[in-house]
């Protein structure tokens, strides 16, 4: 980090996390936290809290958590010093120049550059595309009947017959030739020197979600190979968690996305007011993608081309929205190959009674699994009806398994209570029905361990929601009693800024990176019990005291034969175990 720390402490002080959150996901008050559905999981019913008083935000469904500017970085995709500056700017306060040399300093300077080089070369393929010796492209941009509109709102350029050109353009801007490498704009060789390979291609600038050019696709001019040229993975293209026209349908209010194959594709569709189309770059779509879209919306449209390769890809995509808790519905093109065709031949309103008679995707399944049975043949057909069985098996609500098995047993005219029999049996052999999983759920787990950590991470949590806590139990615990390091790092810091009378547990989440954070901010949101009497909560409090002095005790007594300090901690354990088993603490 490059920016002093209290600077980072300032601004983070002034942008309260409730307001900055509020400005993207519905919040509302209860109790003495602030709840909404959580942006980075797909979810009914509210389980993201943040909470004002801590300066944190916290997921009890997927475990996402942190200070304000994690939140920023997850939901902006911001770096941390792009949130720093976001939120600086919100509270007026003016960042200094940072210091010079630090290694995240030196990434960020390197981002930049990429990003304007890429920029560069989009403007030289623009440009190129209006000249003279573009026509052959624009040519074939309007044979594929691209409006001059369109053409300029995706910023399609050209590339011309030689890859030397646009290294020499770039030179000339002032881009050293490390860089123009860097951004996978050209290939050095021995022969050539510098050269960019893409020459002979229509360009398509590939953005991400705030129209920054982070890397290109271009298609060749007539049947050379390969169709498609990708830039390659760079710093500041990331393929698998971007997608092509994602800057345009994030500001759709079509209330889903439609994701096909192609850019052309994408391009059709919008032309033809389907704003809400986005396509994978090149590669097959990602479980981060998933989650990305996730962000925008809870039905996804697979508009996939109507071919074997297709359908094998609707088929893998639709798991992948599924795992991401997204509903996936498939757009059947047919007879046409594409979007981009089927646009051409028969038009919008055409597409929209497509949209509207949309293949559920589970049926959408079990009619590209009919195809490999033979339903002539009892045999296979019951291998049918047992594939069925296991695929409704993966509906973890029994409702909702319950309303498919009816739907799809009508649909293939199986008898219901057999279909029934079939899943029970199926579920019973492999201890199923099992519940769908989603992406970072906390798993449950149990044993002496994770029953350890569990109550630390509760005395944590009731320490920070009632600091003045502290004094009465500091006698007892130290940090020492926190089994796991990261918690012991926590208790270490969390304590010692108690003992300077200082508050902070935003400060301290804010110490840690990625998994860590999320981690920490986990320790400070544990689900106390509900307690109505003092009495109660007095008793509960000791008691989770009790198990964390407890479990300190037989950690280091398990350690005492091979280390001299867990020897004193153990001891120094059984006496305050023996004192704390007798002392009242009042809460009140
Ligand atoms: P298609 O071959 O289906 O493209 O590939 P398309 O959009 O129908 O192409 P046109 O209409 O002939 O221009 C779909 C996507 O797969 C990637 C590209 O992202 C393309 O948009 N692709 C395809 C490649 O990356 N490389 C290739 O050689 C071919
Ligand atoms: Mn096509």
């Amino acid at each position: 980090m490059y920016y002093p720390e209290a600077l980072v402490e300032e601004i983070r002080a002034k942008n309260d996390i409730v307001e900055v959150v509020s400005g993207y996901v519905h919040l509302q008050k209860r109790g003495g936290n602030h709840w909404g559905l959580c942006p980075f999981h797909n979810e009914k019913t509210p389980s993201f809290s943040v909470s004002g008083n801590k300066q944190i935000f916290h997921c009890f469904g997927c475990g996402a958590g942190g200070d304000v500017y994690k939140f920023l970085i997850d939901y902006e995709n911001l770096s941390f010093q792009e949130a720093l500056k976001l939120l600086a700017d919100r509270v007026g306060v003016v960042l200094p120049e940072p210091e010079e040399g630090g290694e995240a300093r030196e990434r960020e300077k390197r981002r930049a550059r990429l990003l304007e080089v890429s920029k560069e070369a989009a403007k030289f393929f623009y440009y190129q595309l209006r000249g003279p010796r573009g026509e052959v492209g624009y040519r074939y941009l309007k044979k594929r009947e691209l409006s001059d509109e369109t053409i300029h709102r995706f910023g399609l350029g050209y590339a011309g017959k030689s890859g030397a050109e646009l290294v020499s353009y770039l030179r000339e801007k002032g881009f050293e030739d490390e860089l123009i490498k860097e951004a996978g704009l050209a290939n050095y060789s021995e022969k050539h020197g510098l050269m960019s390979q893409f020459w002979n291609r229509v360009m398509f600038p590939i953005q991400d979600r705030n129209h920054r050019v982070i890397g290109f696709g271009g298609r060749v001019m007539g049947d050379g190979e390969p169709k498609y040229l990708n830039s390659p993975e760079t710093p500041i293209f990331d393929k698998r968690r971007n997608l092509y026209g994602l800057n345009f349908a994030r500001a759709s209010k079509s209330g889903n996305i439609i994701l096909c194959e192609g850019y052309m594709d994408v391009i059709a569709m919008h032309q033809a007011g389907f704003t809400q189309t986005v396509a994978s770059l090149g590669t097959a779509f990602t479980p981060e993608q998933a989650k990305l879209l996730g962000r925008y919306t809870e039905n996804v449209l697979l508009a996939y081309d109507s071919d074997g390769a297709g359908v094998k890809a609707a088929l893998r995509g639709i798991g992948i929205l599924r795992e991401a808790g997204l509903t996936g519905r498939v757009i059947n093109m047919r007879p046409y190959k594409d979007p981009d065709e089927f646009m051409k031949a028969l038009g919008r309103e055409a597409f929209e009674e497509r949209i509207r008679s949309a293949e559920n995707s589970f049926f959408f399944e079990i009619r590209i699994l009919e195809e490999q049975y033979d339903m002539g043949d009892p045999e296979s057909k019951t291998k049918f009806h047992r594939e069925i069985a296991r695929k409704l098996c993966g509906f973890s609500e029994e409702v909702e398994r319950e309303n498919y098995l009816q739907a799809v047993a009508e649909k293939y005219h199986i008898g219901i209570e057999n279909l029934r029999k079939l899943v029970v049996g199926y579920a019973a052999q492999t201890g199923l029905a099992k519940p769908v999983e989603r992406p970072r759920q906390s798993v449950k787990k149990t044993g002496p361990e994770e029953s350890g950590k569990r109550v630390q991470r509760l005395l944590f949590t009731w320490i920070s929601d009632e600091p003045r806590l502290y004094d009465k139990v500091k006698r007892y615990i130290s940090p020492q009693d926190f089994t796991d390091p990261l918690y012991r790092v926590v208790a270490d810091r969390l304590f010692g800024d108690l003992e300077q009378g200082r508050y902070n547990p935003a400060g301290i989440v804010g110490m840690f990176e990625d998994e860590e954070q999320r981690l920490v901010a986990e320790l400070f949101n544990t689900n106390l019990p509900k307690l109505d009497t003092l009495q109660e909560k007095e008793k509960a409090f000791h008691d989770v005291l009790l198990s964390v002095k407890k479990n300190s005790y037989e950690y280091y007594t398990a350690r005492m034969g091979t280390d001299v300090d867990a020897l004193t901690q153990a001891i120094k354990g059984k006496k305050a175990l023996e004192e704390l088993a007798k002392t009242h603490i009042s809460l009140e």
